[in-house]
């Protein structure tokens, strides 16, 4: 059996959701002209408590239009150095907003009090401008992990209190909302700008959306057309996306759920070892003595697909289209690989 588990973003679209893409309108958006991405938007606004939304081509594309939206050249941005802003966006922040990023060793996803108060600058002539504090939720790197709200409530309120602006990288929010029970507003209602994937585990092949208040929107609609990312008629994507906010955020729970089964696998095994906390659709995981690259190779030739290069651990991602039976097969592989 093959289980590709290396990302969420192997999801299929659904032959409901491809129905759903057939009948969409077929509008120029540069133009403003598509209803159903007009509609997308409008529906996106409306679930997050935001002014606007904006639909874009990536999760890398909306945090990209999230910085320069809201920095100007010479500024700061202060960040997990695990996040994915940091690691796996090419440093596009320099190039993009010829902004600064201020990476800082987060705890559980958070700067604690001091790391923020050590981090935001004194406004001095050699220093840039501490500007923005972009969080993950739920944390890639920390395993899917769920920051404690309270927590994340808090940091937000002392990075406004000393001016900064707060961008949320959602790419997973739904997991959160729907593993932790907080709604989707009580998170955007921290931030001045919040992004979410619809191509992760929502299930549609393309696009990811920025929501924000209307002069960072309208800001960040300008800025797309210049990076390459105006729509000629994504029609059918809004259509995709519009059917997964409706029909694919409870399901997660299921992801979830076999998340949980594949990390009682590797917990009930005595040489391996969860690495963080899997609150979500993730599990890292790594051998407790041996050779991870070797650990590794051995699962691939099972047919367990994964990551664990960019994590230094195993990564396994549950998602729409991962059923039991695979999860079944991965936990017995799991217990009976040999390590050596
Ligand atoms: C936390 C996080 N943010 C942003 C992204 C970027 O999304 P995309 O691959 O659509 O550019 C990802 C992708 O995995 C992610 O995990």
């Amino acid at each position: 059996m093959l289980v590709d588990l290396r990302s969420d973003v192997l999801t299929k679209a659904t032959p409901e959701m491809k129905e759903a893409m057939m009948s969409a309108s077929m509008g120029d958006d540069v133009f403003r002209d598509d209803p159903t991405t007009e509609l997308l938007q409008k529906k996106v606004a409306e679930i997050t408590g935001k002014d606007m939304a904006l639909f874009v081509v990536s999760g890398t594309m909306a945090n990209q239009l999230a910085i320069a939206s809201l920095t100007h050249p010479h500024d700061e941005v202060i960040l997990d150095v695990k996040s994915h802003i940091f690691q796996f966006e090419q440093g596009a922040p320099a190039v993009i907003s010829g902004v600064q990023l201020r990476p800082e060793p987060f705890i559980e996803a958070l700067p604690d009090e001091q790391m923020l108060e050590y981090a935001i600058r004194f406004p001095d002539v050699h220093h840039p401008i501490s500007r923005m504090l972009c969080l993950e939720v739920t944390h890639n790197y920390n395993g899917g992990m769920i920051p404690d709200f309270e927590k994340l409530r808090d940091v937000c309120q002392k990075a406004r209190d000393r001016g900064l602006k707060i961008h949320i990288d959602g790419a997973r929010i739904w997991n959160a909302v729907v593993a932790s029970g907080t709604p989707i507003t009580e998170y955007a209602c921290l931030c001045d700008s919040m992004m979410f994937c619809l191509s992760k585990g929502l299930g549609t092949p393309i696009g990811s959306i920025l929501a924000g208040n209307e002069d960072t929107i309208e800001r960040a609609r300008y800025l797309r057309k210049g990076i390459g990312g105006g729509w000629r008629q994504p029609g059918m994507l809004a259509a995709a996306a519009v059917y997964a906010l409706d029909h694919n955020i409870d399901r997660l729970a299921e992801d979830h759920r076999r998340a949980q089964m594949l990390a009682e696998a590797v917990n009930r095994h005595p040489d391996l070892e969860i690495v963080g906390r899997v609150d979500t659709n993730m599990v890292f995981f790594r051998p407790k003595k041996g050779d991870l690259e070797t650990y590794s190779n051995k699962l691939t030739a099972r047919g367990i697909l994964h990551d664990w290069q960019h994590f230094k651990a195993i990564r396994l991602v549950t998602y729409l289209g991962i059923n039991d039976a695979m999860i079944e097969y991965c936990i017995e592989e799991i217990q009976t690989i040999p390590l050596f």
